[in-house]
């Protein structure tokens, strides 16, 4: 089933701390963002993508988007001041039926499997989100002491992409808007709608770029892929 997504890329990278957009590193000489967005443009499911993105990046963006041939962009928005302003901007430019998706240019790692089963899910269930099962102990902490221990068996990382049937996205963002939340993440929107989100089981090297460290485990992950020794 075929769908669209909203690439969010107008982030700063503060706490990557590489004095520039962290999309903008390069992991085998290729841009983060332009390895996230070759995913989508080879994936022959994905009918469109929006991409969100700084003023300030927009021409070193269109630069590497022309020399790497991507070439399923709907369309270019300007970002906000948080995520979820950007992702608001990228459903302005969306289309009006169907499924669409968000998905974190900084993720470069997702599979296309794991994107077609997300865009299933929301197909039957209106809102899907990818998560991994959490592997560490979690405890509950006030004032450096321990409260609690949770209960690990119900806890899920959430990850992107998220998938929805796009009226309930554009329902989700409105009511959010309306009301002055902010949430981390397109399904907390959801959420609040009181919509039921499906978890949909992705792979521990689906990571965020987000911290120095993160470009540790990325090559690590990309020699994998690429079948390298
Ligand atoms: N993002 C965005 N608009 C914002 C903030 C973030 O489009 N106002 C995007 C980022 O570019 C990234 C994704 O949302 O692809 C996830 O955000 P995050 O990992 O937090 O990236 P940054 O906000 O860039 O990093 P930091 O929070 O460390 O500054
Ligand atoms: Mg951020």
């Amino acid at each position: 089933m075929a769908y669209e997504v909203i690439i969010p890329a107008a982030g700063q990278g503060k706490r990557m701390g590489a004095g520039k957009n962290k999309l903008l590193l390069e992991l085998k000489g290729i841009p983060v963002f332009i390895h996230t967005l070759q995913v989508f443009e080879r994936d022959e499911k994905c009918d469109g993508i929006v991409l969100a993105i700084s003023p300030q990046d927009e021409e070193e963006f269109n630069i590497l988007l022309k020399e790497h041939q991507i070439k399923k962009i709907k369309a270019i928005v300007y970002g906000g001041k948080e995520r979820q302003d950007s992702v608001y901007h990228g459903l302005e430019a969306a289309g009006s039926e169907g499924i669409i998706l968000v998905h974190d240019a900084a993720r470069p790692f997702i599979d296309v499997p794991t994107i077609h089963k997300s865009v299933h899910v929301a197909n039957e269930y209106g809102a899907a989100v990818v998560a991994v099962p959490v592997k560490d102990t979690i405890k509950r902490v006030l004032y450096d002491e321990v409260v609690e221990t949770v209960d690990r068996s119900s806890l899920w990382a959430i990850q992107t992409p998220q998938a929805f049937r796009i009226s309930i996205l554009k329902e989700a963002h409105q009511h959010a808007k309306d009301t002055g939340f902010l949430g981390t993440d397109e399904a907390s929107l959801v959420e609040r709608i009181q919509h039921p989100v499906k978890i949909v089981e992705g792979s521990y090297d689906n990571i965020k770029l987000t911290t120095k460290e993160d470009l540790y485990f990325a090559e690590a992950i990309l020699k994998k892929m690429k079948g390298d020794t």
